[in-house]
């Protein structure tokens, strides 16, 4: 299972790398616009913390654009995804890219159609959105799954299911059930992961009792 970071925040993209279990960072436009840095400045500096993948989108609509757009972000480093929300457009744009073996993660994400047409544009991620699906009163986790089965029909289909709009620390582990093969989390969710309140209190209890014994190691 591949684990993103998905922040644009350089401080939190370090500390999550220095962790040792970070795979990559995925960004938004929302995400990278709350950045005093410009735009690449800021794509330079994340793609320097980390070796892995870095999803950046384009913001442009048409193909033409999309495509200008795209090597243009390309030219910023080596480690670059071509991140492509979901449109007719951007369906063109995601063949034109993966023909020339440049990795796309097309995003927004929200029925199992949208997947399967990504699919077979030859993106190497599809970023279907949990939270925002639950938010809108939609089983997220259910596209997801099913998602996952209607690729496994398809052994000439390559791409990547990349879980995204994670929003609680349960999604982490709903989604390894599922057995997808990527998911990207907020950094506060990181944090959530590891921390559990019967291992701060037993590491107290533990503390207390070696110190009380005076036994050194
Ligand atoms: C995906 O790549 C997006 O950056 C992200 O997961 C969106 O999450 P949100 O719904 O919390 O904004």
């Amino acid at each position: 299972m591949k684990i993103f970071l998905d922040s644009a925040d350089t401080e939190d993209i370090k500390e999550a790398v220095d962790l040792g279990i970070i795979d990559g960072v995925t960004t938004n436009p929302s995400l990278l616009a709350k950045n005093k840095e410009d735009f690449k400045t800021s794509v330079s500096n994340i793609c320097k913390i980390t070796k892995g993948h870095v999803s950046v989108e384009v913001t442009a609509s048409d193909f033409h654009s999309i495509i200008k757009q795209g090597e243009k972000i390309l030219e910023i480093a080596d480690n670059i995804v071509i991140k492509i929300p979901i449109t007719c457009d951007g369906i063109k744009a995601c063949k034109y890219f993966s023909d020339k073996q440049v990795k796309v993660n097309m995003t927004l994400c929200f029925s199992i159609n949208q997947a399967l047409i990504v699919a077979k544009a030859g993106a190497s991620y599809i970023s279907p959105f949990l939270g925002r699906l639950e938010d809108n009163g939609q089983n997220g986790l259910e596209l997801i799954a099913n998602i996952k089965q209607a690729y496994s029909n398809y052994a000439n289909f390559h791409t990547q299911i990349l879980a995204a709009s994670i929003r609680h620390p349960a999604h982490f582990w709903q989604i390894a059930m599922i057995g997808v093969d990527a998911i990207t989390i907020p950094p506060p969710i990181v944090r959530q992961l590891i921390d559990h309140p019967l291992t701060i209190k037993g590491l107290e209890i533990f503390n207390r009792d070696w110190v009380n014994s005076g036994l050194t190691i």
